[in-house]
């Protein structure tokens, strides 16, 4: 009974699920510009001013329409903010000239209120005793600031935030301390949110329930914040904060549940992550460094426990149903994934965007698998999703990076990718090392795991020749030629065609042209349409079964005029402009993308964008 059962599902899956993949781009956009802020906060050390303007810097990449400081000094709170771009509002403020050895820090990527001063952070109470950073969005915060103006506290900005401190303000009239106000504020407050506050009394704490808050620990001084390379140059011993939790900070730092006020005891991690990683180093961006570590990260991220792929390999095999769930590009990786597993191992994975996720809770059983694919480990649509499947006791295995994330510790098991801090919004090393771990957990389940590695190590190899500073030239010229075309198309099939809708994104996202990508065999239902003389198409085409057909779209958009920009390992006539890629068999995807990022980054160097700093968009998306 159970295995025709199973057999039904395999069957029925692919129908039920054939095209939900279609629609994510525009989702994810809407999505992400409700996005992220990067909180902070450090205690003894003198130099507070300095450590969280570097630790702003390294958090950057979460928000960067404002930004904001708050130093103790002789019992008084001091604060500086701005709009603008960290370095920018510290050459108009100078950040350091606050003195102090505790404070707080924000930049700020705005939800609730426009860009302004008056809605940068920190925030405080109506005497300045306390000082508030947030990441998140308080959902009933609108209830709740009514009944604050009832009560007679005037806001001086739009945000949510402020409710925060008014409401602290509040529960400390009724006598209670900052720990127990914070505790009472967060059992007031809806949404996924993490705050870190500061009194006039130096006691620093900081609380969350959605959005990460993590605690770092030198011999000298303790930190909290969104991010550890906030913190990893003092320090790369660190405490997690799960959710419901607070902790008031200092030398031994002591973490509460929120709902029992219990204490909890913390386990001291050490990362083996260095500041220099989380660094740019010798080159201009982010981003290029980021592509360039392709050469190590593969190799990286091959470097799994087999036990552990094995055991995981038999609960896919072994599993009614195994989904797989992300966002944005990591979720391109997935779809990627469904390929690869029915390539390599003939098993049927489904891959279901994040946000859409919740709508097939029915499928799920105790016997479902769910692996999510997350860089951060902290999206939140990804968090719901998992939250999801948890209900109906379904098992979660993730692949991340950020090891400590709140994905890693909710999941059954986790696999990291080991591809170092991604600082970037735009994703790049990471979407290869997860392509990387999939492909070792489809060769898994069917018993070559090893004949998976040699692959891999091979694809290594060649993108290590790949990517030299030739290469790299040859595609300078081409985004030179593109830098004012107002479209880009980008066309793949069978296991390039998830990494035709990635290359859309990394375009979109860096270069801010208008790109879109299609299945080649959807051309001719509609895109076809969109095709004139001289509109650039990129054809992803590997030398695999689905060579001749790709060939063949490549030819009826060159027959409409189109510019063929062929990312392939051989030449092919109907190329106008050839992107070599080496061959690597069914890891295809991985070499292919590798060259578009390249592109994405140099277009959007030559529009004069900054490559690191996704216009409206942010590296974690902590909230729906
Ligand atoms: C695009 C990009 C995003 C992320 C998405 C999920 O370059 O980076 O689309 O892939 O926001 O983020 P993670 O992987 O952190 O869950």
């Amino acid at each position: 009974m159970g295995d025709k059962r199973h057999l039904v599902w395999e069957l029925l899956l692919p129908l039920i699920f054939s095209d939900i993949h279609t629609s994510i781009l525009t989702i994810k956009i809407a999505q992400r510009i409700e996005s992220m802020c990067g909180i902070v906060g450090c205690k003894g050390d003198a130099r507070a001013s300095e450590i969280l303007l570097n630790a702003l810097k390294s958090l950057e990449y979460r928000g960067y329409d404002s930004v904001g400081m708050a130093v103790l000094n002789k019992c008084q709170i001091f604060i500086k903010k701005d709009i603008g771009k960290i370095s920018d509002v510290d050459k108009k403020l100078n950040f350091k000239g606050l003195e102090g050895n505790a404070g707080i820090a924000h930049s700020r990527w705005c939800t609730h209120g426009g860009v302004s001063k008056e809605n940068s952070h920190p925030h405080t109470d109506s005497n300045g005793d306390i000082a508030v950073v947030h990441n998140g969005i308080i959902e009933n915060f609108e209830k709740l600031k009514k009944e604050l103006i009832e009560k007679g506290y005037v806001f001086r900005s739009e945000t949510d935030t402020e409710v925060l401190p008014y409401l602290i303000e509040e529960a400390m009239k009724d006598g209670n301390d900052l720990k127990s106000s914070v505790i009472k504020i967060f059992q007031k407050i809806k949404g996924r949110n993490a705050i870190v506050v500061l009194n006039k009394k130096g006691d620093l704490i900081g609380a969350r329930n959605g959005s990460p808050l993590i605690v770092g620990l030198s011999d000298s001084a303790c930190f909290i914040a969104s991010d550890i390379p906030a913190f990893l140059r003092h320090t790369n011993k660190v405490m997690y904060l799960d959710d419901g939790e607070m902790v008031v900070m200092g030398k031994k730092p002591i973490f509460y549940n929120m709902s029992t006020w219990k204490e909890v005891w913390k386990r001291l991690i050490e990362i083996d992550w260095n500041a220099k990683q989380a660094e740019k180093g010798e080159h201009p961006h982010f981003m290029i460094k980021e592509i360039m570590e392709q050469k190590e990260t593969i190799k990286e991220a091959i470097n799994q426990n087999d036990k552990e792929i094995l055991k995981i390999a038999g609960d896919i095999n072994n599993a009614f149903g195994t989904f797989f769930t992300a966002c944005g590009t990591a979720g391109k990786v997935c779809l990627t994934g469904e390929y690869l597993f029915s390539q390599i191992s003939k098993k049927h994975v489904n891959y279901i965007v994040s946000s859409e996720f919740p709508n097939y809770q029915h499928f799920l059983t105790s016997k479902t698998l769910l692996i999510t694919v997350s860089q951060s480990g902290e999206t939140a649509d990804v968090m719901e999703a998992v939250e999801t499947a948890k209900k109906k006791n379904v098992k979660i295995v993730s692949i991340v990076n950020v090891k400590g994330s709140s994905l890693d510790r909710v999941s059954d098991h986790t696999f990291l990718i080991n591809a170092g801090p991604e600082k970037a919004v735009a994703s790049t090393k990471a979407t290869t090392a997860q392509m990387a771990v999939i492909m070792l957990l489809a060769y898994a389940c069917d018993g070559r795991l090893e004949e998976g590695k040699r692959l891999l190590i091979e694809t290594a190899a060649k993108v290590n020749d790949m990517l030299n500073p030739r290469y790299e030239d040859h595609i300078k010229s081409l985004a030179e030629k593109l830098k004012k075309v107002p479209n880009i198309y980008i066309i793949g099939r069978g296991l390039n065609y998830a990494m035709a809708l990635e290359s859309a994104i990394k375009i979109q996202e860096v270069s801010r042209i208008h790109a879109e990508g299609f299945a080649g065999g959807e051309l001719k239902h509609g895109p076809l349409a969109l095709i004139d003389k001289g509109v650039p198409c990129i054809a992803l085409v590997a030398n695999d079964d689905v060579k001749n057909d790709i060939i063949n779209n490549a030819i009826e958009i060159k027959s409409r005029g189109g510019y063929i920009i062929g990312v392939s390992p051989e030449n092919n006539k109907v190329f106008d402009y050839w992107l070599k890629v080496p061959d690597v068999g069914v890891a295809s995807p991985i070499a292919s993308i590798i060259p578009v990022q390249l592109l994405a980054y140099h277009l959007g160097v030559l529009r004069g964008l900054d490559p690191d700093y996704c216009v409206n968009l942010a590296k974690a998306v902590c909230v729906k």
